[in-house]
């Protein structure tokens, strides 16, 4: 059996709250380079989950007790999650596409710092990093990333118009997004903001062919970083090779009438898209084939098998296996299990009080966040602001924004939130046509 090639030693004291104020911890060795494998059975992984990163695939570890040693696969963001490694450097087999994490020392402790130390031969830096939990803040002043900060909007390289759905890439620290108002799909680096983006989609204008765009809502890349584009004025759902520019062309995954955000289950790659007009969520099974209803699709309406202009979609493929629904017309959220059709009753699981803005309100509620604890964070773009419900909680928590303006604190129609890999809090401010980035202060 080949012996491990160690190139790179990292000491990865991860962290994160587990249940109540339990806390587990552990240090990982790393083997870059690396795969585990076994000569028998013993030692076959006991999960097998997709992760963007590698990070991602340490949580995962992280978040399984008996997690004992993981392989991440690059070209396939496989994460192996292994409990029976007897012999760990034995079971190593050299393989370029693949990084591998012992875990060399695990504790439980009330703390919430995760602190992770890279070791080559000539360099040592260390980052502080944490994972969420209900006591997370964020800073109340947010940093204009991209756009103009004053609110204004526009059409060049560096100027939004609308800005709706958000894709972050963690490896290289970039943000995309949907320009809504200018057809188009950008990148942007945020290492060095405000930058100037780049066109991957669209930007020629308004029509409904695969080569242009016409109001693109939500956005989201497969395993294979292919880019997917909702968009909501032609009723349909293209798909774009990896590495597209404004000229590449994409290709129709389907119709789905007023298309508002996108999901895609990176374990099975099937597509969820939320149609306001049908007041459904559909999915198109294994990304490809004609959409078939996953929620609602019973016309518009309040009952538990009803949706009523639903905007946002998530799959949580990793933590809950549940596909969670932004039932905008209902202002709340609905939850469903796997597999879930439009007979399927979901189950409410923040706000469905009304439209408001108390705290167990939402009003105008857009993209949906779920973390390792089945907390949600919620784009309550009506009330300006970014809610969080902690699972099965009855009311949510202002965490930025609340009320309407263009100041640093203030939001209008924050449409989509999601996290950086510092759990930073980046939002597409809509009408204010900027991305904002509110900066984590308590973990
Ligand atoms: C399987 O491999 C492990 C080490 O990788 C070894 O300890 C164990 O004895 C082996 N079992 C069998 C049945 O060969
Ligand atoms: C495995 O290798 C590491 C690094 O060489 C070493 O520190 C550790 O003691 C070894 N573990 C066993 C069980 O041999
Ligand atoms: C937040 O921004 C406002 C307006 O720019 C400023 O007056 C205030 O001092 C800032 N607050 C903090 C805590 O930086
Ligand atoms: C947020 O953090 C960034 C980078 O550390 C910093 O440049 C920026 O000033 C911070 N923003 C606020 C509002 O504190
Ligand atoms: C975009 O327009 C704004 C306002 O006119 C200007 O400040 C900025 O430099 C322009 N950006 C580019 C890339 O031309
Ligand atoms: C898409 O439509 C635009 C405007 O009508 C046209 O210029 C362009 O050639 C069309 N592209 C394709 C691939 O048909
Ligand atoms: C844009 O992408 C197309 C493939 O879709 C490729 O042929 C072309 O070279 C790319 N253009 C640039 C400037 O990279
Ligand atoms: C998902 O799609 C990718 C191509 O993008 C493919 O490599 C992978 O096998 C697919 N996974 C499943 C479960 O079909
Ligand atoms: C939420 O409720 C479900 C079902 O009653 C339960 O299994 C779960 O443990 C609860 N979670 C929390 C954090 O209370």
């Amino acid at each position: 059996m080949a012996s491990g090639r160690i190139c790179l030693w990292l000491l990865f004291m991860i962290t994160a709250q587990v249940v109540g104020e339990d806390t587990q911890s552990m240090i990982l060795s790393l083997l870059v380079d690396s795969k585990f494998q076994c000569a028998n059975t013993t030692c076959i992984p006991f999960i097998n989950v997709f992760t963007s990163n590698i990070l991602n695939c340490q949580v995962a570890c992280l978040t399984q007790s008996r997690c004992k040693a993981a392989t991440f696969h690059r070209s396939t963001s496989s994460c192996e999650i292994f409990d029976n490694m007897l012999n760990q450097n034995g079971s190593i087999l050299a393989d370029v596409d693949a990084t591998s994490m012992n875990v060399i020392s695990g504790t439980r402790f009330p703390s919430d710092q995760m602190t992770s130390t890279t070791t080559s031969s000539s360099t040592t830096t260390t980052t502080t990093v944490c994972s969420l939990s209900s006591q997370s803040s964020w800073s109340q002043n947010a940093t204009t990333i991209f756009g103009s900060q004053a609110g204004t909007s526009g059409s060049n390289l560096t100027l939004l118009s609308g800005p709706i759905g958000m894709y972050y890439d963690g490896p290289n620290n970039m943000l995309f997004v949907a320009d809504n108002g200018n057809q188009r799909i950008l990148q942007f680096s945020i290492n060095n903001s405000p930058s100037v983006a780049t066109v991957i989609a669209e930007g020629n204008g308004i029509d409904c062919n695969m080569s242009q765009l016409y109001r693109p809502n939500g956005i989201d890349f497969d395993s294979s970083d292919r880019l997917y584009v909702a968009d909501f004025g032609c009723g349909q759902v293209l798909r774009f090779p990896s590495n597209s520019n404004s000229t590449t062309s994409g290709t129709l995954l389907g119709v789905v009438a007023q298309a508002v955000l996108i999901s895609i289950n990176q374990l099975t790659n099937d597509t969820y898209v939320a149609s306001t007009n049908d007041n459904a969520v559909y999915k198109f099974v294994g990304g490809s084939g004609l959409p078939v209803v996953a929620a609602g699709g019973n016309g518009a309406g309040s009952a538990l098998n009803q949706l009523s202009g639903p905007t946002g979609v998530c799959y949580d493929y990793l933590y809950t296996n549940s596909l969670y629904v932004s039932d905008n017309g209902n202002y709340r959220i609905m939850k469903y299990p796997s597999g879930s059709t439009s007979s399927t009753y979901g189950t409410v699981v923040a706000g469905g009080n009304g439209a408001g803005s108390g705290a167990n309100q939402l009003n105008n509620p857009r993209n949906i966040v779920v973390d390792s604890s089945g907390t949600l964070y919620i784009g309550d773009a009506g009330n300006n602001r970014i809610q969080r419900w902690l699972q099965n909680a009855s009311s949510g928590t202002t965490l930025v924004g609340g009320t309407q303006g263009a100041a640093p604190n203030q939001l209008h129609f924050p449409d989509t939130a999601i996290f950086d890999k510092y759990n930073n809090l980046l939002v597409s401010d809509r009408n204010n046509n900027r991305m904002q980035m509110f900066n984590l202060t308590t973990c």
